[in-house]
């Protein structure tokens, strides 16, 4: 199906799906204030505001409304866009995704879980509180090997990272082609079952698409060697159910997760209540005011130049 809207665009009327809708509005219109905006929580938006507007800016679709209305362009707050391509979106509807760089904030997030695991922060607190003196050995990170699945930017940031405290980062990716000296190696995802075995870290920054969901099967987790397992990319790139398993086997040694198949994380999860498991509710990686307004604004000045954005999403591919 073609795309409704043809080169050059100029949006006109934005609705802005987010919490934070004020604010992006408010970034956007210092710089573009000829535009009209509209902006609520995307679950308060109506049909009526995808009926007034030509654009739509926001991480997910409003979930109560069936039609985009006369939305002919989605620029998706997040980098991963899951949330748009998941129910269908029309394929008239040209989707864009944001352009801030996610990686620096989910290498800290990583790195804050790796360091905890190693200085094992939570039995220290747990000690403390019982007022227990509670020596034990304390192993480095530095000399520690990690596996990195997905190496682009977020994965190039995380190696970044990594591979200056002194760990060995080997990277997986769909090409097997290396991207950054921060990687010691890139090999191709079918290596994944050989390499899990050597990995202290197994660290995931993939978005869900129909190549990544399932990926790292309940298979691939049982060739780990009491790996810790971190995942700031999507909840179904793992089997999710097949964790505790891992976790009893020795397969995995911990995990870190920031996503779920499911979010919010059922209460009714056992990942909850598993003290080798640190949860974080999807906040690894947060989209700025200023990320979402900047992001956007690139995209309408291609459009308005007759360019597609760099930032068009590939539906097929998943990003
Ligand atoms: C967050 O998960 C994002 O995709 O930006």
């Amino acid at each position: 199906m073609p795309l409704s809207l043809s080169l050059p665009f100029s949006p006109r009327r934005i609705v802005i799906g987010a919490n934070a809708h004020a604010g992006i509005a408010a970034a956007i219109r210092r710089r573009r204030p000829s535009l009209e905006i509209r902006g609520a929580p995307f679950t308060d938006l109506t049909a009526d505001d995808l009926a007034w507007a030509d654009t739509y800016i926001g991480f997910k679709r409003p979930p109560t409304i069936a039609s985009m209305g006369n939305v002919q362009w989605v620029h998706s707050t997040g980098a991963g866009v899951d949330g748009w391509l998941g129910p269908g979106l029309d394929e008239s509807i040209l989707l864009t995704r944001s352009s801030e760089s996610f990686g620096p904030m989910i290498a800290e997030w990583a790195v804050a879980r790796i360091f905890a695991v190693q200085q094992q922060l939570a039995s220290l607190a747990e000690a403390q509180r019982d007022r227990r003196w509670a020596p034990r050995d304390i192993a480095r990170v530095a000399g520690t090997r990690a596996l990195l699945l997905g190496t682009g930017d977020i994965g190039r940031a995380i190696a970044t990272s990594l591979s200056a405290l002194g760990v060995h980062v080997t990277g997986v990716s769909r090409s097997g082609e290396s991207t950054h000296p921060a990687f010691s190696t890139v090999h191709r995802i079918d290596a994944l079952p050989d390499l899990a075995g050597n990995a202290d870290w197994l660290v995931l920054s993939l978005p869900d698409t129909p190549a990544t969901r399932g990926l790292v099967s309940r298979d691939v987790l049982a060739r780990c060697r009491g790996a810790v397992l971190l995942n700031a990319g999507r909840g179904t790139v793992v089997d999710e159910a097949a964790i505790p398993e891992a976790l009893d086997a020795g397969w995995l040694r911990a995990a870190a997760l920031d996503v779920f198949v499911t979010e919010p994380l059922p209460t009714a999860s056992p990942l909850w209540s598993d003290r080798r498991v640190m949860i974080s509710p999807h906040i690894s990686g947060l989209t700025t005011i200023d990320g979402a307004a900047s992001g956007f604004l690139e995209c309408v000045e291609s459009l308005e130049r007759g360019e597609w954005p760099r930032w068009t999403v590939d539906r097929a591919r998943g990003y």
